[in-house]
């Protein structure tokens, strides 16, 4: 079966889409430094999947590492989601964040050249779309206009690609621009779990319920939304995973070229509907109190995801519902 090395293994979206892919038969090459992830992971996605990961701990940049990867396995394709992606941290320290997020492609890209890999799927974000003119935001919309070096870092590296693909043709290349991913996977094993205070709506919401964070802060509701607050596409972690098991399935049938997605379920919930779905299924409150906009934030964003339905088979199944429900499910087992 086909050997996929993936970056970022134990991260949140990789982990889940390592369980998707082990479960379709696949052969994983894992990578990952622990940064924002923990060893125990590993033994989860085991425990998922009765299957294992050839796992290597190290970072990206570390380009002998990756040479020594390449030459121990038969590896076919990588998908690349290592990354710092705290938007606020990367203003405080936005070297890093190019280091880390661009330049360890470059290391990347280099050692695939070397031997002779040339399938990548990337993972970018709608961060790159900065404030759309539109919604439901299409792949065609302009990128450009990131307000932070996160957001910046992204936009950097599609632009890497689109070299790449145009310089080499031998390349085959699929970005992914995530909305907003949330939830967990259906066992609770697995699961979002960022280091200290969470930046994003839906890990916040989960400490406030379990009365580890005392009350959830909102954002602005002075918004033109349909209450006021900020409007986004949540898509479950698990419908955005299995969007990889498609994109490799799309890289091995063509031959060449650069193709990008849009993944989100191309309607968007304020973040008031998503403290509601939260309580009604979990049966629990969330305090908050409404406080002032976050500079930076958008009114709104959603998708339309239909290029990936279309050309991919892919879309996403799962509803707000379950995305609540499986976020909270996760953080009462961790
Ligand atoms: C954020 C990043 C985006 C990144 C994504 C990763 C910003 C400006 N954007 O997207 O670049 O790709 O995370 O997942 O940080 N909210 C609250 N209270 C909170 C947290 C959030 O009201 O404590 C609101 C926000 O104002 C927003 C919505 O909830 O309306 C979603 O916020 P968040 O989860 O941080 O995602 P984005 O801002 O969409």
């Amino acid at each position: 079966m086909q050997k996929i090395f993936i970056t970022g293994c134990t991260g949140y979206i990789g982990s889940h889409t390592c369980v998707e892919l082990l479960e379709k038969g696949y052969e994983i090459v894992g990578l990952d430094n622990f940064s924002n992830s923990k060893p125990i992971v590993l033994d989860k996605i085991k425990e998922i999947t009765g299957k294992e990961i050839k796992f290597y701990e190290g970072n990206m940049l570390d380009k002998k590492l990756l040479q020594k990867i390449f030459k121990e396995n038969d590896i076919s394709l990588v998908i690349d989601f290592a990354a710092y992606k705290a938007v606020g941290d990367s203003v405080q320290k936005p070297i890093e964040y190019y280091i880390n997020n661009v330049s360890s492609v470059l290391t990347l890209i280099s050692v695939m050249q070397e031997f002779k890999v040339k399938s990548l799927i990337f993972s970018s974000s709608a961060t790159v779309y900065g404030t759309p003119e539109v919604v439901p935001i299409t792949e065609e919309a302009k990128i450009g206009g990131t307000t932070n070096p996160y957001g910046t870092s992204k936009l950097y590296v599609e632009g890497i690609l689109n070299d790449l693909s145009k310089a080499d043709p031998e390349f085959k290349i699929c970005i992914f621009r995530y909305f907003n991913p949330v939830g967990a996977h259906d066992s609770g094993l697995i699961g979002e779990e960022p280091n200290g205070i969470p930046a994003n709506l839906m890990p916040f919401i989960c400490k406030v319920a379990l009365k580890e964070l005392p009350c959830l802060n909102v954002f602005g509701n002075d918004y033109d939304t349909i209450d006021g607050t900020g409007v986004r596409d949540y898509i479950h972690i698990v419908d955005l995973a299995k969007a990889h098991v498609k994109g490799v399935e799309k890289l091995n049938s063509i031959d060449s070229g650069l193709l990008i997605y849009n993944l989100g379920t191309g309607r968007g919930y304020s973040v008031l509907e998503i403290i509601q779905t939260f309580e009604k299924v979990n049966n629990i409150k969330v305090p908050y109190k409404i406080v002032e906009r976050r500079p930076g934030d958008i009114a709104t964003c959603y998708a339309d995801s239909s290029k990936a339905f279309k050309e991919l088979n892919w879309q996403a199944h799962k509803n707000l519902e379950d995305m609540c429900r499986s976020a909270y499910n996760f953080n009462l087992n961790r």
